[in-house]
């Protein structure tokens, strides 16, 4: 399996410099603030949305047409704000979920909200978020800080959307669509063309980039929402979270779409017990796998892979591109 390390090489140092410049720009006073800022900076994840940023200026800039250095740097500043502004949006969005999901941990560490209570969790996100916009307005970026901007409006959308169905216990293969481009694809879509206007590219390839990032990042949600049913090597079983939050994933949706409406209704009233009975959980975890619904989800979300690689195919070979194309790989195959 490919490793997420593999796919950092070819932008390892600015990766490096990368991590500088973000603390640089989000040092702050008092100590709760700052203790609050260290834990969500130093609980960062993979980073994939800069490592997209990076790789897809590198590819697209016109400038890169020189070798691959190992060691050397090949992002400008203005491809650091653009992955700084994507990394901090996401960083705040999920400071954001974790109060409304109520949970207790992310990346395997305690959440804002377990360690600071709600109240203080909620106004981190808020502090991440005005301080990531004033950060892009002081840059006077103004075309790359329009570009991102809109993304958070999407960002919102997709959370309220996907409550309003959780509400409404029906959830369309074109709802979860929509969900999923809005809460996830988007931002990830987003990084993609930011990186590619931060390197100054065409406009065709900033739209080429805008479509491999959606493609992508649908895949990624979509792989996300599988393995949420997925036995995990860790512990040998699923979380089943989207179950017990009462949330309709694609697994699920395979399923109710083959169904007839005498299983459909005792499907649906199995959902609606999840919250607060793990028979019902363990009862439609078992309906999932035995009908299939995990490996007609993983066939949609290669649909999705498919469509990203063959849009990297269409740029020369370099260590950037090869990167990308083991990203798509790597979103694919992840188990975690
Ligand atoms: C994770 O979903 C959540 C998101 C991808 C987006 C959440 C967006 C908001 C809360 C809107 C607020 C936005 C800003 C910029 C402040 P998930 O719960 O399915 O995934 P998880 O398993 O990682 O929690
Ligand atoms: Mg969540």
């Amino acid at each position: 399996m490919i490793s997420i390390e593999t796919i950092r090489t070819p932008i390892k140092a600015d990766l490096e410099a990368f991590d500088e410049f973000l603390k640089g720009q989000f040092a702050s006073e008092g100590k709760l603030l700052s203790d609050m800022l260290t834990h969500v900076l130093s609980s960062r994840g993979k980073g994939v949305r800069p490592i997209i940023v990076m790789l897809t200026s590198a590819l697209t800039s016109a400038v890169n047409t020189r070798e691959w250095v190992e060691g050397e740097r090949n992002c400008s500043k203005r491809t650091y704000l653009a992955a700084m502004l994507v990394e901090m949006l996401h960083t705040a969005s999920l400071i954001h979920d974790d109060v409304i999901d109520g949970a207790d941990t992310r990346r395997g560490r305690p959440s804002a909200n377990a360690l600071w209570q709600s109240r203080n969790a909620v106004v981190l996100g808020d502090y991440i978020l005005a301080r990531t916009m004033s950060a892009g307005m002081h840059s006077a970026q103004y075309d790359l800080v329009s570009h991102i901007i809109g993304s958070v409006a999407t960002l919102c959308e997709g959370e309220i959307l996907q409550s309003q169905h959780t509400h409404e216990k029906s959830t369309t293969r074109s709802d979860y669509l929509e969900i999923i481009y809005k809460k996830t694809a988007s931002l990830i879509s987003i990084s993609a063309s930011a990186g590619a206007v931060s390197a100054n590219a065409s406009r065709k390839d900033v739209e080429q980039m805008r479509r491999f990032g959606e493609a992508l990042g649908m895949a990624f949600q979509i792989q996300d929402d599988i393995l949420d049913y997925s036995r995990s090597a860790h512990t040998g079983k699923p979380t089943n979270n989207d179950l017990r939050e009462g949330k309709i994933t694609l697994p699920l949706i395979e399923v109710l779409e083959r169904c007839t409406p005498v299983e459909r209704l005792q499907i649906m009233d199995k959902l609606s017990q999840c919250a607060t009975d793990d028979a019902a959980v363990d009862f439609l975890q078992g309906v999932v796998e035995a009908t299939g619904g995990l490996t007609m989800a993983a066939r949609t979300m290669q649909t999705y892979i498919d469509r990203a690689t063959a849009i990297l195919a269409s740029y020369d070979e370099s260590p950037y591109r090869t990167a990308l194309v083991n990203l798509c790989a790597y979103v694919a195959e992840r188990d975690r």
